[in-house]
């Protein structure tokens, strides 16, 4: 069996059981089986695999089948400009969060070592692509999850950024620390009707704790909003992720906690999805 038999079969196999870009992800488990990136499969497409290739390539591929994400089969996901490592115990990360990127960074003057605190980090993602652009900067990142903790300090690794970073398994309810210039989040904000209604892809396998943000869907927000009073300097910023459909209760919630709203940003889809303020 060559590439291209294999990557036929698998496309037609995760196609007849409604998985969406069966080519692609047929492709994906391919290059993760030979280790070779997919231009290379595309040039040596004729090439012949061995048996133990096609057994991994078919365990893969039942792994898809049962809607686990590709992310946590090929263990990373691109974000911003990098590579992450993913597995189930932290949300994969998504292009919308990018925006949460491009926000800070307009707040973060190049050359200026401003002090940033991401709650609820997962993999990592915000607080590392962050600290990749402003290398400057000092960077407190926090988690409930110690299994996502500890993926943020492999990734930190990856990016040769572990002693750069200051990691801490911590819930934000207990988190009292020095006042910062900056407070990133994006907290799970996904009401229990909608978690319900979500792919089977995420509702099975992406993590619960990461996701839900309790029945109104406003948990978390709330809490982050509340303690970023505390732990932001008079006039630092909070940036936090929102659901399509929280802007203007999360606004309100901000001005009842003394913040100015900056601005709200627009994610791909043209949803309202990033929100800056200013602790007055
Ligand atoms: C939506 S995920 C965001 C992950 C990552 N920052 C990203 O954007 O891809 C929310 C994260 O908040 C964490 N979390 C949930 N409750 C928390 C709490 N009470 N205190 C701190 N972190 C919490 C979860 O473990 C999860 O990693």
């Amino acid at each position: 069996m060559n590439y291209n038999d294999i990557l036929r079969e698998g496309e037609n196999i995760l196609k007849k059981n409604n998985i969406k870009n069966p080519y692609l992800d047929s492709e994906l488990i391919l290059s993760r089986v030979v280790d070779k990136k997919r231009e290379d499969i595309l040039l040596n497409i004729n090439n012949k695999l061995k048996n133990i290739d096609i057994a991994k390539f078919k365990n893969y591929l039942l792994r898809r089948l049962q809607n686990e994400p590709i992310a946590y089969i090929l263990g990373y996901k691109y974000f911003w400009k990098y590579k992450f490592l993913t597995n189930k115990s932290v949300l994969i990360p998504r292009p919308d969060t990018e925006l949460i990127i491009e926000e800070t960074l307009k707040n973060l003057p190049k050359n200026k070592s401003k002090k940033i605190l991401d709650v609820g980090t997962g993999s990592g993602c915000i607080i590392i692509s962050l600290m990749r652009e402003r290398p400057k900067c000092k960077a407190t990142a926090i988690d409930i999850s110690l299994k996502a903790i500890n993926v943020a300090k492999n990734n930190a690794k990856l990016h040769q950024l572990e002693n750069k970073i200051n990691f801490l398994n911590i819930d934000i309810d207990k988190y009292n620390s020095n006042y910062y210039d900056l407070v990133i989040s994006n907290p799970p904000y996904i009401n229990s009707i909608e978690l319900n209604r979500l792919d089977d892809d995420i509702k099975f396998h992406e993590p619960k704790i990461a996701l839900s943000g309790g029945s109104d869907g406003f948990r978390y927000i709330k809490k982050v909003i509340f303690k970023s009073k505390t732990l932001l300097k008079i006039n630092g910023k909070l940036i936090i992720e929102i659901g399509h459909t929280q802007k203007s209760q999360t606004k309100k919630i901000l001005y009842e906690n003394g913040f100015y709203i900056n601005k709200i940003s627009k994610d791909l889809s043209g949803n309202e999805r990033c929100i800056t303020s200013t602790k007055l």
